[in-house]
């Protein structure tokens, strides 16, 4: 499929990437989850918390869930996504980088490798809320392809604050 960026992940659970990268896109494991609610801890979201990642993670035969392992020393996980299929449509409900790590293409192969899943899966495409305030977010999605279809009043909350509802058609 096209439309989400360079290259994608991988049931492999191996990225050719890592050859030019310092990290690998793979499928997210419960030994990851500590990790993961670090990340999200220090990353500024509303909380999901360990116990809501491990239900989806070991649960929900929908979810979309992938892990961005560090090649080198320093933590282990550097970012993560979690998200959803369902039927034609993949949600995305969280992706976060390692406050450390970020521009270095993290969160783009993330959303690569779940993109690519989800299309494998039969979404043709993929929605998302983010903040209105959160540039760095919406100029990845941007770069994407993700394009605003929506505005949702006071759909955030500590602080509140509106959402952009963002698009991709997946080609
Ligand atoms: C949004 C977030 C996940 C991006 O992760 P990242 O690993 O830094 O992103 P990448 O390095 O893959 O960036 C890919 C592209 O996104 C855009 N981008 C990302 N962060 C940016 C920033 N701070 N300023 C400008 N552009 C940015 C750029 O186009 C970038 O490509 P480039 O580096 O070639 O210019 C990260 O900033 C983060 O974790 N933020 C806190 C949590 C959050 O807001 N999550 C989104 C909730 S909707």
């Amino acid at each position: 499929m096209k439309g989400a960026g360079k290259l994608s992940v991988s049931s492999r659970e191996q990225s050719h990437e890592s050859y030019l990268r310092p990290f690998v896109v793979t499928r997210m494991h419960e030994d990851d989850l500590s990790l993961v609610v670090e990340i999200e801890e220090q990353s500024g979201l509303n909380r999901w918390g360990y116990d809501a990642y491990r239900r989806e993670l070991l649960t929900n035969a929908n979810a979309v869930m992938f892990v961005a392992r560090n090649l080198y020393p320093g933590p282990s996980i550097i970012g993560f996504l979690a998200g959803w299929t369902v039927e034609d449509e993949m949600h995305i409900n969280n992706i976060a980088t390692h406050p450390e790590y970020r521009r270095m293409g993290v969160g783009e192969s993330l959303m690569d490798a779940a993109i690519e899943e989800s299309w494998r899966h039969g979404a043709r495409y993929v929605l998302l809320e983010v903040r209105a305030s959160n540039e760095s977010a919406q100029l990845l999605y941007r770069k994407l392809g993700f394009s605003f279809v929506a505005r949702r009043r006071d759909y955030y909350r500590f602080p509140t604050e509106d959402a952009f509802v963002m698009k991709l058609e997946m080609k």
